[in-house]
């Protein structure tokens, strides 16, 4: 089931298949294109996650909480992901996209319950624009469980992967039940709705002068994850919206940036809002990222808790799960948190 979000988490790209008719929402159209945004350099919250095991453990908690509600993302640093482990997984995924085509489409399906599967650029013929990243997207957690799906080419590829994937899962642990706490619930709270774990590495190669103006390395989406934990190569593209801009998120060393999803939206009650992005192309030198999500098991409940509901603060979602949400998610197609809509309370 959880695998359908392999292929939702691309926004605009649909599957191939013949039982389900979606409704196509294109809210992205409304959004400033590249030609006409407006772009401000903005600053990015910094947490210090090695903070989080001392004395300062409940200011961190109150600055994720901060970063969170006011701005949708932050950055982690000393995040304890060894240097090796982060030039690995980038080295093995600059090796695999350099792949002659024909080795890389072995992982190419339409399939979006494939627990691998590699995504092509595409020409979205609905806006127009060329969409320029390749991804492959796997499973990932526990690795065993799926190891033996990814490829063997580069002969390094699963040692390498395996050990960043292990080592981005532990800092999702210890951000989640930090963000739990901020939001004043039990630590373990969004821990024990979890299930597994996707990845996607993304490349974006880099484009010609003269095809920049109407290519995307991805278009303006939120994520439908609780959190998306992105590490970025040492090349721009990754911008988010703020306050009505886009702003660039440039690389910043030995860092990851962290962003807030769809379904953490509804487990604070709104609170905190899943982040608007997109990534933009070069010409001068090819780009990597890789995307890690975490999402909750089928029958976890994803509505906001008894404990953030009062009063004031009325619940604007309904109890669902992580199951029903998926199934909705192929009813109506949409790149951003209007998936959300159909859990909205009628008050709301
Ligand atoms: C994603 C994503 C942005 C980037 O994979 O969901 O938004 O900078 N990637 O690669
Ligand atoms: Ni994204």
């Amino acid at each position: 089931m959880p695998a359908a979000v392999l292929h939702v988490a691309e926004g605009v790209a649909l599957p191939e298949t013949k039982q389900l008719q979606p409704t196509y929402e294109n809210p992205i159209s409304t959004l400033p294109t590249v030609p006409e945004a407006e772009l401000c350099d903005g600053s990015i919250p910094i947490i210090d996650l090695e903070a989080l095991h001392g004395p300062r453990r409940s200011h961190i908690v109150k600055q994720l909480g901060h970063a969170c509600q006011h701005k949708g993302f932050f950055a982690v640093k000393n995040h304890g992901i060894p240097k090796t482990a982060v030039n690995n997984i980038f080295d093995t995924t600059r090796e695999f996209f350099h792949l002659p085509e024909e080795e890389r489409m072995k992982f190419y399906t339409p399939d979006p319950n494939s627990d691998i599967r590699l995504m092509t650029a595409y020409k979205d013929e609905v806006e127009n624009v060329f969409v320029a990243r390749e991804s492959l997207k796997f499973h990932c957690h526990p690795v065993e469980d799926y190891v033996n799906k990814w490829p063997t080419n580069p002969p390094s590829f699963r040692k390498k992967a395996a050990e960043y994937l292990t080592n981005v899962r532990k800092v999702e642990m210890t951000l989640l039940d930090a963000i739990s706490e901020s939001l004043g619930l039990e630590r373990d709270y969004i821990e024990k709705r979890l299930g597994g774990h996707y990845v996607s590495l993304n490349y974006y190669r880099a484009c010609e002068q003269s095809e920049l103006e109407l290519t995307y390395g991805v278009r303006g989406h939120t994520d439908p994850t609780i959190i998306t934990m992105l590490l970025q190569d040492d090349v721009p593209g990754l911008q988010v919206l703020s306050e009505g801009k886009w702003m660039d998120v440039n690389p910043i060393p030995d860092t990851v940036v962290v962003h807030v999803g769809d379904l953490l939206q509804a487990i604070s009650n709104h609170r905190y809002k899943s982040l608007l992005h997109q990534a933009i192309v070069n010409c001068e030198k090819e780009r990597m990222s890789i995307a890690s999500y975490c999402y909750p098991s089928s029958d976890a409940t994803i509505g906001p808790p008894k404990k953030l509901i009062d009063t004031d603060h009325p619940a604007i979602y309904k109890d669902f799960t992580f199951g029903e949400f998926s199934k909705q998610m192929w009813k109506v197609i949409t790149p951003t948190d209007k998936r959300l809509d159909f859990f909205k309370c009628s008050a709301a």
